[in-house]
């Protein structure tokens, strides 16, 4: 298979760029297409074989549910079964945006999406290019992020097409994904509001809307209550150790761990501020310091730029985990062989 790549305008897409991407999905295809956080592998949630091709094209295993994108409120009809009282609270403040929900799910999704499970994610994605895909297909669109399976989701084109070219019908360029990192996933079926995996949207966030504490799960161990969650998730090929502490132990830790190293390919992945600290060592600098946005932003093309320079082992500064940073640092975690705390904590 040939993968076609249509680049457009990613405040004004040109609408007939959309609507042949457009029946694409209706045609069963799949097409990868952008949103504010990662890149989307798309296609049409209620036809399982495309559905099917989602998983056969990333390598993805089949007991790792989908998102479904909706364009609107009233496209939840034939997704999910019914709004719950939290969901109803949220949907105002954050759709569209980042906030994936979970709700019981309605029979027509078919089971291939959900992984068998009785409940659905969906969420309304707030990018102009997702909006209008959705709307020129003219139906609920399934996707994962467009990344083959344990690699880094793809905030940009060129990362998608590095993972699925030949294997995937159409990529939207639209450039780089605003936020950088996937969608917080709310878990909204139960008497409290559980949050499966981090996002944009943060418990102090959910909580100021509902007035309730919101759990984060993973944070006591327990079994991943996200089947996605137990996977090896974001990771660069190379070995990540995360390093976290004051600013100070931070970098000298790092320059210890290098010289500890020295027969391997290794990467250290700063800050833009810190990129200086470490004379002749490769660095990668991503993000701004005291800007978790910034970092975000560009976290998952540092680690795949790390991958570019042949790293075997990256040395990564950790952030502060407060706002967006808890998902930087979710992220880093995930992708790390280990975390080394040095210094007072952050
Ligand atoms: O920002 C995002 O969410 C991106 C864009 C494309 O929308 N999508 C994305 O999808 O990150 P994916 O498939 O890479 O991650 C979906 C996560 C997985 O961890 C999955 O296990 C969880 O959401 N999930 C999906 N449906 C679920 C359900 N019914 N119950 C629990 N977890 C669910
Ligand atoms: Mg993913």
């Amino acid at each position: 298979m040939k993968t076609a790549v249509w680049v457009v305008d990613p405040e004004q897409p040109d609408p007939q760029v959309m609507a042949r991407a457009g029946s694409v999905i209706r045609g069963g295809g799949l097409v990868a297409f952008p949103t504010e956080t990662v890149y989307g592998l798309g296609a049409d949630a209620l036809n399982t074989q495309a559905v099917r091709s989602i998983f056969a094209a990333k390598g993805r295993p089949q007991d790792n549910p989908l998102i479904v994108h909706v364009g609107a409120i009233s496209d939840l009809d034939g997704v999910i079964g019914e709004l719950t009282p939290m969901a109803e609270k949220l949907i105002p403040h954050f759709w569209p945006g980042p906030l994936t929900l979970v709700l019981p799910k309605d029979p027509a999704i078919p089971a291939e999406v959900t992984a068998g499970l009785d409940t659905v994610g969906v969420r309304m994605p707030a990018h102009p290019v997702a909006l209008a895909l959705l709307k020129a297909a003219g139906v609920s669109i399934a996707a994962p992020s467009a990344n083959a399976s344990g690699r880094p989701s793809p905030t940009s084109a060129a990362h998608v097409l590095a993972d699925l070219d030949g294997r995937i019908e159409v990529i939207i360029d639209a450039g780089p994904c605003p936020l950088g990192l996937e969608s917080t996933v709310l878990d909204v079926t139960g008497a409290y509001p559980v949050i499966l995996r981090p996002g944009g949207v943060t418990a102090e966030d959910i909580e100021a809307v509902l007035g309730v504490e919101v759990q984060v799960a993973g944070e006591h161990n327990e079994v991943p209550r996200a089947p996605g969650m137990k996977y090896r998730h974001y990771a660069p090929r190379a070995e990540l150790l995360l390093v976290t502490g004051t600013l100070g132990a931070v970098r000298q830790r790092i320059i210890e761990l290098a010289q500890e190293n020295q027969e391997r390919r290794v990467v250290v992945l700063s800050r833009v501020d810190s990129a200086g600290d470490y004379p002749n060592l490769k660095v990668v600098p991503c993000g701004r310091r005291n800007d978790p946005d910034d970092v975000a932003a560009g976290l998952y093309a540092a680690l795949r730029q790390c991958d570019g320079m042949g790293a075997d082992l990256i040395l990564a500064e950790g952030i502060e985990a407060r706002g967006f940073g808890q998902a930087v640092m979710n992220r880093l975690r995930k992708a790390a062989k280990q975390t080394i705390r040095v210094g007072s904590e952050e």
